[in-house]
């Protein structure tokens, strides 16, 4: 690799919110880009906690990151910390990057994490933001790394299902993670074939579930898989969902909807119902081939606009280019499903 003499100037990189597989890609691909553009790369530990208090950091070179893109996780470990919401946060974040020597920042992370990021350019730091999440649910990038990885692991779990429902002629309700956006229900749910597919976007009718339930039974197959967002919701309230706890972005945190919908279902169809929740399965371990390749490609962007002083911008995905545009836009509004989608998805499924 070319290397251009050193700049003697460095960048940090942080990754903040949920893991998603394709960060330590991303990583990758900024550190040798960086690096072969005469810069000095910092890794920053647990997202923004890391530039909060004294807490670990080091300098990641060619060695460190070498063959680190084919692993899940993040190699800098993560955390959901807000520093707008902590006393003197954004004070302590620009005092440790000085403290640091760190003149650039890389923020991989999500709309919380890039929402941070938005706030501290206007606050005066030079960042760039990495779009990363498995939910597919931000704005102005096509896809986010991450998500093809959570749609492969939960599509083959839908697929596999059926045998075991097959075999009890059970209903089986599996709950996909996404929060307030259906992407990997629906993507999931085609692919796996589920036999109706529930999503944050239009709340579900369960006497509609009971007919597609019946519908099949009278058709000879006797099994139903039914594909339900964590944030899927009943129509007029029917069912209550845990919802209790709030994390520092305010975020609840979703769960309980397979669980309740397998019981009244249940109750309802006469059936045996049962319920599987995919859970953090969904994130872990490696990332697919393209998860791997748009993080790289991504990482490498990253670096660029920091080199070309790029800064309050985030790297996006548009069709088979990467192209930078400004974070403000990227977490402004979520990407949710279009309904075109949601009727495309129903065409497998309606009575
Ligand atoms: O945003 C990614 C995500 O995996 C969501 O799909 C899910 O609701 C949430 O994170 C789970 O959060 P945690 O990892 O804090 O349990």
């Amino acid at each position: 690799m070319a290397i251009t003499r050193s700049k003697n100037e460095q960048i940090a990189v942080l990754t903040g919110g949920g893991d998603a597989p394709g960060l330590n890609a991303v990583i990758r691909g900024l550190t040798t880009k960086a690096i072969s553009l005469g810069y000095d790369v910092l890794g920053i530990r647990d997202g923004w906690r890391g530039l909060l208090d004294d807490g670990e950091n080091a300098p990641l070179d060619l060695d460190e990151v070498e063959d680190i893109h084919m692993t899940g996780g993040t190699v800098l470990h993560t955390s959901r910390t807000n520093p707008y919401k902590i006393e003197g946060g954004v004070e302590q974040v620009k005092k440790n990057l000085r403290r640091l020597n760190c003149k650039y920042l890389i923020a991989i992370g999500g709309e919380d994490t890039l929402g941070v990021a938005a706030k501290l350019h206007k606050d005066g730091v030079s960042v760039v933001g990495v779009p990363k999440t498995i939910d597919n649910d931000l704005s102005e990038t096509d896809y986010t790394f991450g998500f093809d990885t959570a749609i492969t692991r939960a599509a083959e779990a839908i697929k596999n299902l059926h045998t075991t429902a097959d075999s009890h002629h059970r209903v089986i309700v599996v709950e996909v993670m996404g929060r307030h956006a259906g992407w990997m229900t629906l993507d999931a749910g085609i692919a796996g074939g589920a036999h109706a597919i529930l999503l944050p976007e239009e709340e579900f009718d369960i006497d509609e579930l009971c007919k597609i339930v019946e519908s099949r039974e009278k058709k000879g197959k006797n099994y139903t898989i039914i594909a339900a967002s964590e944030g899927a919701m009943p129509k007029g309230g029917e069912l209550k969902f845990k919802d209790t706890k709030v994390d520092a972005f305010g975020h609840k945190i979703l769960g309980g909807t397979a669980e309740q919908l397998a019981k009244k279902l249940e109750e309802m169809t006469g059936k045996e119902c049962r319920c599987v929740i995919l859970g953090h399965l969904q994130r872990a371990g490696s990332p697919t081939a393209f998860d791997i390749n748009l993080g790289t490609r991504l990482g490498i962007h990253a670096a660029k606009m920091i080199d070309e002083g790029k800064f309050g911008m985030m790297a996006a995905l548009h069709g088979t280019k990467i192209v930078s545009i400004p974070l403000e836009k990227a977490v402004e509004k979520l990407k949710t499903v279009p309904k075109y989608r949601i009727e495309e998805a129903k065409l497998f499924y309606e009575v």
